[in-house]
């Protein structure tokens, strides 16, 4: 999307300098989430994307991957599903460990969580590495649904997130994007 509701969604969320380490930028979405205007652009543009897209389930990723999850949801009448750090959820899994910058980091889905009829929506607040959201694709696909898009309110496109994720078979949709 390349409209006004875009530049002002982008001015909404925070830049901080050499948060959590020297070096990085951190884009911070507390302030868009609080901005009612930059959340109703947000959840606007994703849901005329998405809508009559036949997707049945939205998974959203912990943990702000959640609260883009449920309110779309709510837009799309659809469910949630969660995708959860490991040991939170009760019931059988899945699981997928992937690698982060220093060390790994595991995702579980509920193994009855979804099935053959499901087609399924992806969605985290922001992609960097993409080895989050490459995981979540597995594990979604692992339950044997159908995958629609994997979905972002922000882009880091110089760490080639979206090309993992590719890797697994899945197209990446951001609504905005940053170096
Ligand atoms: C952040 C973000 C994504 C992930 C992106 O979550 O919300 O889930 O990192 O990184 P990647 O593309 O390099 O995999 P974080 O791990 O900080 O967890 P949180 O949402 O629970 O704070
Ligand atoms: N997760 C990974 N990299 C990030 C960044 N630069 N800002 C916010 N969240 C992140």
């Amino acid at each position: 999307a390349s409209d006004s509701r875009v530049s002002y969604i982008r001015n909404s969320v925070t830049k901080i300098a050499d948060y959590p380490k020297p070096g990085i930028i951190f884009r911070d979405i507390t302030s868009t989430l609080a901005d009612v205007r930059a959340l109703t652009y947000v959840l606007d543009i994703f849901s005329e994307r998405y809508q009559r897209s036949g997707i049945t389930q939205i998974a959203g990723i912990e943990a702000r991957g959640f609260i883009f999850a449920a309110a779309l949801a709510d837009r799309l009448q659809t469910g949630v599903t969660l995708i959860r750090k490991p040991g939170k959820l009760p019931r059988a899994v899945h699981q997928q460990s992937y690698s982060l910058e220093y060390g790994e980091d595991t995702l579980e889905l509920h193994r009855d969580a979804l099935g053959a009829t499901d087609k399924v929506l992806l969605i985290d607040d922001l992609l960097a590495t993409g080895g989050t959201m490459q995981a979540a694709a597995k594990l979604v696909s692992q339950c044997g649904a159908t995958i629609s898009e994997a979905a972002f309110l922000i882009e880091l496109s110089g760490l080639q997130g979206r090309q993992r994720i590719a890797q697994a078979g899945v197209s990446t949709y951001a609504i905005c994007e940053y170096d």
